[in-house]
Order: C-alpha cells, then structure tokens, then sequence
C-alpha cells in the first residue's frame, strides 16, 4: 500500500479521549461509516495548519506528480483552495481581470474582499454560440491589461465544465481555476486550484492548490488557507487525497492511456449519429452532447439507468473518469444511439448563457434597489447550478436575463430578495 496515512490509521490501537465523540466505537455505531478512520489531529498525525509530517509528505508528493513548486491539500474543495488563493494574491479595492464565466466561489472571493473585477467574457464556441462558454484569447485579456494597468490578478477557469481550455500568457499574477482538469497537465499561472473529486479517484470536498513560481507570497497563501479551512480537517477526505496521489504515482500512465483509448473510441463511435452532435472540446472527458432539449435526453438516459452531470438547454453533460469501465462506456454509447434513432423532441428553452450587461458597482458593494428588477442593479446572485457560474452579479444591471419559465424564476428571486 501506498498509503502511509491510510496505514496508520488502521494501525492505530490508542484509547481515543480526545474527538471525534463516535470514539471509533463501530462496535456500538456499525460500521456503515468510516468511523475508524475519522480522526483529529492528534499526536503523530500531522496537522494540516502547519503540515510538517504525514500531511507535508502527500502535499510534496502531490506538487511532484503534477510539477508544481508546491501543493496544499484542501478538504474544502476547490471552493476554499480559490478564495485563499485570490486573497492571498490581492488587497482590498485592487482591480482584479475576471473571466465572466468563473465558478460562483470567484465572485464569493472578490465580494469578501472587496475587490474591483474587470470582466471577460470568454469567445462563442463555434457551432455551439448561445450554448457553451468559449475559451478566453489572448486578445481579450491583452485588451483588459491595456486599459487597466493597475490589475493585480487575473483570475480564469480552464478547463470549463464542458472541457474547453483557456491558453493564455498574463503579465500580472494568475489563477487558473482548473477544478476540472486535475487530469490535466499543469496550466501555466501562479495558482493552480483542481478538484481531485471531480475527475480523479477521490472523495468529495478534496482538492489541491499549487503554486507554480516566485510571485505568490508562501506564507500569506498558507495563512489564508487557514482562514478558508476547518481547523477540524476530515482524515478520511486526507486519507483519500493520499489514496489518490498513491493510485496515481502507480498506475496513472496505464490508467489514462485506458481511458484516452476509451474515449477515443467514443468520439469515432458518436460521429455515426444522426441527430445527436457530440462537443470535441481540448479536455475530451467531459462528454457534451446537443441533443436537441437537454432535458429531454436526461429523462432518456435516466430511464436507461444512467444519470447525466446536467442537462442545460440543448445538451446533456456527461462526465468520465479514469474509474469508467469499458462496460460503462458501452451501456452509454448504447443509450446514446437509441436517443439518437429517436425523433427530434421539442426544442428546448435557450441554455443561461451569460448576458452581456454592465456592471456600474462593484460586488462588495451593491445596494438594493427597491419594486422591479428589470434594468436595476442586482443585489444578489442568481445561480443556475449545474454550472455554478451566475447569470447575474451583485452590482449588475439586470437585462432580459433568460427567457421563458426560467425568466419568471429568475424575477421572483430577485423581487423575493428586494422585498427581505
Ligand atoms: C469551475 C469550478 N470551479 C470551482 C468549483 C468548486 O469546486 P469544489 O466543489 O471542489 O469546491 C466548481 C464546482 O463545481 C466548478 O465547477
């Protein structure tokens, strides 16, 4: 086993009066539960604060699998790896170059503190405009640097939920969130943040935060991961960070040259259908698929016992992973061929793509204005999760936002909030 954590624990014999209150006693509580691995940071097991044994052992195995300079484990996911990260590179009122497409912990970090985003919106996606969220050129942000000279960071998300990656060279300080391409090699930036849960073999919540180069002050970056960190970190999510780092120093070259081989036969298999387009975005385990009505295609696969990421206006997400088993993928490809036998379905509402609006005041400090909320600056977010990206931002005008039944929510959520 490649685990020395994992080994530990299941070694470990001591009578616990200290926490968690369960006291490992599966005896009494089952054994449903990972119970006897649930620990807190006692004698012997490193404390995640200030990793200096078993923890700062995964933290550099981790920078050296991914070849960074150094990694933090997060049991916080990518959610606290970003908001130590983005307070770790900014002061408060700094302007700060944002990809409009950015996950909502983003906008919860430039809200906290207090900072000045400069937005940009990522390119249409050929074929797929009004969809899916483009990649960000290297002309947008040449353009936001220009005209803003003082920016502190840039902030971008690469790959996005559907695989699309940003490339770009950034003068000034990046973080490239990147939750869903831990199976990526490492983007260029200062800050790399990446879910391991999202494509790796791991648990929920587990995450790691790279720094890559002399520009991200070590010390404030590890400060504010206490900030964004129980000071109580679950040693099973750390045992699985362990697991997982284990797993792949040992297997990852098989195990993703398996996956590349599966999903390339998806991708040659999906170009015989009819009806169904498949996206062939840069990170090609995320399978997004037009359909038609998204919805609808998730009704079809959830009947075939299959059960998609989302279903957004026309497309179906489905997400794959090192673990998909080459039966997974026939039941899949399977179920997908009989969508696309099926006659076209109504075609659905437009996807929450993001609207183009202005943006007069900033997050942190938008005020409430009160009655409709059509043209009025917004005092609240409006998710659509999946993806997590807001449609409409604290400090944002609120335009024809989306149409249809998803407008009217939309409107209720904003009045409901000025109404408080
Ligand atoms: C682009 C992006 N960044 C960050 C996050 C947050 O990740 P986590 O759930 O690991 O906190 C998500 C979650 O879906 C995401 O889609």
């Amino acid at each position: 086993m490649n685990n020395e954590l994992l080994a530990a624990l299941q070694r470990l014999q001591s009578t616990p009066f200290h926490m968690p209150g369960h006291k490992r006693n599966t005896a009494l509580l089952g054994g449903a539960l990972p119970y006897a691995l649930d620990i807190t940071e006692i004698e012997d097991f490193d404390n995640l604060q200030h990793p200096a044994g078993l923890l700062q052992d995964i933290a550099g195995r981790a920078a050296a699998l991914w070849g960074s300079d150094a990694a933090y484990c997060s049991v916080n996911g990518s959610t606290g790896a970003i908001l130590a990260g983005i307070r770790a590179l900014t002061c408060p009122g700094d302007t700060v170059l944002v990809a409009r497409n950015c996950h909502m912990s983003v906008f919860h970090a430039l809200e906290l503190c207090r900072l000045r985003p400069v937005f940009l919106e990522p390119d249409p996606v050929p074929g797929w405009e009004g969809e899916l969220h483009g990649a960000i050129a290297q002309s947008t942000l040449d353009k936001a640097l220009q005209a803003h000279r003082n920016a502190a960071l840039c902030v971008l998300t690469s790959p996005t939920y559907e695989g699309v990656v940003s490339r770009v060279h950034c003068p000034v300080p990046l973080l490239v969130d990147a939750a869903h391409g831990a199976h990526l090699p490492l983007p260029q930036a200062d800050l790399v943040v990446m879910s391991l849960h999202k494509t790796l073999p791991a648990l929920t919540q587990t995450a790691l935060l790279h720094v890559c180069g002399p520009r991200v002050n070590r010390s404030l970056l590890e400060h504010n991961l206490r900030v964004f960190q129980t000071s109580s970190p679950s040693y099973v999510l750390l045992c699985s960070v362990a697991e997982c780092i284990g797993l792949l120093e040992q297997h990852k070259i098989a195990w993703f040259s398996q996956w590349q081989a599966r999903l390339d036969a998806f991708f040659a298999h999906a170009a015989r259908w009819r009806r169904l387009r498949l996206l062939a975005p840069d990170d090609r385990s995320k399978l997004c698929v037009d359909a038609g009505n998204g919805a609808h295609a998730a009704a079809f696969l959830r009947a075939r016992g299959i059960e998609p990421e989302y279903a957004r206006g026309r497309c179906v997400l489905l997400l794959t992973s090192p673990c998909d088993t080459e039966a997974m993928m026939a039941c899949l490809a399977e179920a997908l061929d009989a969508l696309d036998a099926q006659p076209a379905p109504p075609p659905a509402a437009p996807a929450a793509i993001l609207p183009a609006a202005p943006c007069p005041v900033t997050p942190a400090f938008a005020l409430l204005p009160p009655a409709a909320c059509l043209g009025r600056v917004a005092a609240e977010y409006l998710w659509q999760y999946p993806p997590g990206i807001p449609l409409c931002i604290p400090g944002q005008v609120i335009t024809q936002v989306i149409a249809g039944r998803d407008q009217i929510a939309v409107q209720t959520a904003v009045e409901e909030f000025l109404n408080f």
